[in-house]
């Protein structure tokens, strides 16, 4: 059952069609791709930070639309964030920030940037 409204579900389409902050940051500060186990999609994330505060951050990679449409809307919010805020961003807020209903497969396909951005909050990175 689909509860979202159109309103919301023109702003996933929207974030699909035309993917804000996509691309590579040259010489990030951090760095991190994560795969989604179920359909080997992957998406790849590149941020600096400065003064523990997320400067820019871009991504690129391959997936569905609402995963690459949840990185787009996730960057957008991010940036200009304290790093320690993305940590305490919940996932059913998250979710529901979307406005979508999505079923439990879909929502791992959502939540894949937002696993990206909490690992590189918590210190983690690609290995160089
Ligand atoms: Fe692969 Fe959604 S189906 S990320």
């Amino acid at each position: 059952m689909n509860v979202g409204n159109e309103g919301f579900e023109e702003m996933i389409l929207d974030h699909y069609r035309n993917p804000r902050n996509y691309g590579r940051i040259e010489h990030p500060t951090s760095a991190i791709t994560e795969y989604n186990p179920v359909c080997g999609d992957a998406l790849h994330f590149t941020v600096n930070i400065r003064n523990s505060r997320i400067e820019d951050i871009k991504f690129i990679g391959r997936g569905c639309s609402v995963s690459m449409a949840a990185a787009s809307i996730l960057t957008e919010r991010v940036k200009g964030m304290e790093i320690h805020e993305v940590e305490q961003i919940r996932e059913e807020v998250f979710l529901k920030s979307l406005g979508i209903y999505l079923g439990p497969v879909r929502e791992k396909c959502a939540l894949l940037s937002l696993n990206a951005l909490k690992k590189i909050a918590g210190g983690k990175r690609d290995e160089s």
